[in-house]
């Protein structure tokens, strides 16, 4: 097929451009370079532009004849799109409208979307299931769910169709080490425990060991990024076949707390690094557990790396090399 993957440089952008390039597919990445990095393109052809950038749009959706669009790029910081939402709505949301409306126009009718587990809120019930009502509490999960709606009343009314993924915890990285995470400014969990094994930091810090959990902290379903992009291979194969526009939750349906996670990620680098338990982070979950029945059944998906052994193991390899090497 060929493809335009939109943040292919990102994270979990770039994981999805070494497997579609490892496939065969011909591969047009589209990136700002804002968070991304251009050695992280194992494949594929670099345009780097913003996406509020129509003019360079309309032209590369004009002269390229891509069988289907998949839809990374956004900015991903919960507490960042508190404190500046514009920015989050213009990028999460008016720029996804701008690909989108050129996606329509040109003709592109396959379109898979980068959603969060953020569009769900602080849900009571769990695991959670696609079809409980969205009421994201922060301008992050916001500005998906808009992107999200939008794609539903647009799909109505023109040929498009579409799978929206709404992502659980994503973590790990290429198994060989080729790529990860690269963030200056981690916010994540194991990201943060593995930079403070490596004494990157001083400590790390518990947010909040007072919820009505089992151990007080935290629950979340831990995914790792390859049975993540294995998530979009069988979207696209989906809506190759004709499948009807869907939303899919992407998680393992299992809950790790934040004390179980910290204790793998000890075990796995065997270093007992500094932890400190401090208040609640504003805006957290108690507990955040996919319900992923749909996926599996709809899409046949199932996960090859459900373990946070493994994912810990994937995320420490690729920290140690990012250490070493600089980047
Ligand atoms: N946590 C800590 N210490 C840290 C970092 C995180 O205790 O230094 C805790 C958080 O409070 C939370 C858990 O670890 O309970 C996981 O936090 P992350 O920041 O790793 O991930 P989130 O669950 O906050 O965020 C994820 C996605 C977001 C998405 C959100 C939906 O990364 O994109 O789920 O709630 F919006």
């Amino acid at each position: 097929m060929k493809l335009l993957v939109t943040g292919g440089a990102g994270y979990i952008g770039s994981h999805m451009v070494r497997t579609l390039g490892e496939k065969g597919h011909d591969i047009v990445v589209y990136d700002n370079l804002s968070s991304g990095h251009r050695e992280s393109l194992l494949y594929g052809r670099l345009v780097v532009a913003d996406l509020a950038d129509r003019e360079t749009l309309r032209i590369l959706l004009q002269e390229e004849n891509f069988d289907a669009v998949i839809h990374f790029a956004a900015f991903i910081a919960v507490e960042e799109s508190v404190k500046d939402p514009v920015k989050y709505y213009r990028n999460n949301f008016s720029n996804a409208l701008n690909l989108i409306e050129a996606c329509v126009r040109h003709g592109v009718d396959k379109f898979i979307f980068s959603s969060t587990a953020a569009v769900y809120g602080m849900p009571e019930k769990m695991p959670v299931t696609e079809g409980i009502p969205l009421l994201p509490i922060n301008p992050y999960g916001s500005s998906k769910m808009m992107t999200e709606l939008a794609l539903r009343d647009i799909a109505q009314v023109t040929g498009l169709r579409y799978v929206a993924l709404r992502y659980f915890n994503v973590a790990g990285a290429d198994p060989q080490t080729r790529i990860g995470q690269r963030y200056k400014e981690a916010t994540h969990l194991i990201t943060l425990a593995l930079r403070t094994a490596l004494g990157l930091r001083e400590s790390l810090n518990i947010f909040g060991t007072d919820y009505a959990t089992p151990d007080g902290t935290c629950i979340r379903d831990y995914i790792h990024v390859d049975d993540l992009i294995d998530a979009h291979l069988a979207a696209l194969g989906y809506l190759a076949e004709g499948g009807r526009s869907q939303v899919f939750n992407c998680g393992y349906g299992k809950g790790y707390s934040v004390r179980e996670v910290v204790d793998m990620a000890k075990r796995v680098t065997g270093i007992d690094f500094p932890v400190k338990e401090t208040g609640r982070r504003a805006g957290d979950p108690p507990a955040l557990i996919a319900d992923s029945s749909r996926i599996r059944k709809d899409l046949g998906w199932q996960p090859s790396h459900d373990e946070l052994e493994f994912i810990i193991q994937s995320a420490w390899d690729w920290e140690k090399k990012r250490l070493a090497l600089n980047l």
